[in-house]
């Protein structure tokens, strides 16, 4: 049975190394240089001014990974992996990668956490005064969504709803997709000025301009609008404290016209606080971004929801990231 944990242990252990080693690729765009014909160590490293030697350990790392083929003594990203892995693939998570590798740094830096209790960078400052860095959060959460948006609009009456708001939608991949497939469907991104510059650079790139607009100002203190028979909470929550998240779900269900749907999309903690594993792993990544912020239990943002007026409340898992789905209508 001891070999068993401390296999367990060094299972744990390693498990940031195959992290470094794609976000690596990742960040020095070596999978774009994969994706068409095979190519050796020396070509990739030469194009992109690399060190042949730490091209020629990383491409191997990522062989033994199983995520590039070697075939001799050449290169290649396989078909799988490239509409993920590519700057062109459908369904590309480069910002993504690039997101998890700047959030690497407060990883790192976790023990202070633990100590001081006190956050080690902030996302809004980041989102309100970096643009370089506000763009490249919003393209990752573009890409992180897309999955998202799909599942929910299977499980969630979506079709039924005329007007959405989708509060701090960042680049409004939920509004912007439900759209898509719903083409009675009008949405208003509600967010900050600053990020909404980025959303209308999706609105455009979706040609929908006529159907979903924006919306600026601090959800907290500025009005939200009203007449909407569907609002939705998409990864906002868990940015504030207990008592903010409670206002703003209030805020948010006083937004919809009687009989209209509420729904939360977030990270979730299971009422004992211990699983699921990345809702647990998320509530301490945003302990290190935010003064506040946490994985709120599903329990308290269900009693939020009946706080506020709304009822037949649903909660349940997608395969997304994140998992946790609650959804309910205003009396
Ligand atoms: C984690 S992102 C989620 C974006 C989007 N809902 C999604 O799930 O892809 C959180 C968003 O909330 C916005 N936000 C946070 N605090 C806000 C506030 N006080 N007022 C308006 N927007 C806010 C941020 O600017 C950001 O776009």
């Amino acid at each position: 049975m001891d070999e068993m944990e401390e296999k367990e242990i060094g299972k744990i252990l390693q498990g940031y190394q195959p992290a470094c080693v794609l976000m690596a690729a990742n960040g020095l765009r070596i999978f774009d240089e994969l994706a068409g014909q095979p190519v050796a160590v020396e070509a990739v490293a030469d194009k992109l001014k690399l060190s042949h030697k730490g091209v020629d350990r990383l491409l191997h790392a990522l062989a033994g990974m199983g995520i590039v083929e070697k075939k001799d003594g050449r290169f290649s990203l396989p078909e799988r992996w490239r509409k993920y892995l590519t700057k062109n693939g459908e369904r590309s998570m480069q910002q993504w990668i690039q997101l998890v590798s700047d959030l690497l740094q407060p990883w790192l830096e976790l023990q202070k956490f633990v100590k001081t209790g006190k956050n080690l960078t902030s996302v809004m400052d980041m989102l309100g005064n970096d643009p370089v860095r506000m763009r490249a959060f919003i393209d990752a959460m573009h890409d992180k969504a897309l999955k998202a948006t799909w599942l929910l609009a299977r499980e969630i009456p979506i079709g039924e709803a005329r007007r959405m708001l989708d509060v701090g939608g960042g680049p409004g991949t939920y509004s912007l997709e439900w759209a898509k497939i719903h083409n009675h469907l009008k949405a208003t991104i509600f967010d900050i000025p600053p990020v909404l510059a980025a959303a209308r650079d999706y609105i455009a790139r979706y040609g929908m301009k006529d159907r979903v607009d924006t919306r600026g100002g601090d959800f907290h203190k500025d009005d939200l609008g009203s007449g909407y028979d569907l609002v939705l909470l998409a990864n906002v929550l868990h940015m504030y404290s207990e008592e903010l998240g409670k206002s703003l779900v209030k805020k948010a269900a006083q937004a919809l016209v009687p009989g209209g749907r509420i729904v939360i999309h977030g990270f979730c903690t299971d009422d004992d606080g211990s699983g699921p594993l990345n809702d647990v792993l998320f509530n301490i990544n945003i302990g290190l971004l935010t003064p506040e912020g946490r994985s709120h239990p599903v329990k308290q943002k269900i009693q939020w929801l009946e706080e506020a007026g709304v009822r037949d409340i649903r909660h349940f898992r997608i395969d997304a990231i994140p998992t946790g789905v609650i959804t309910g209508t205003r009396k």
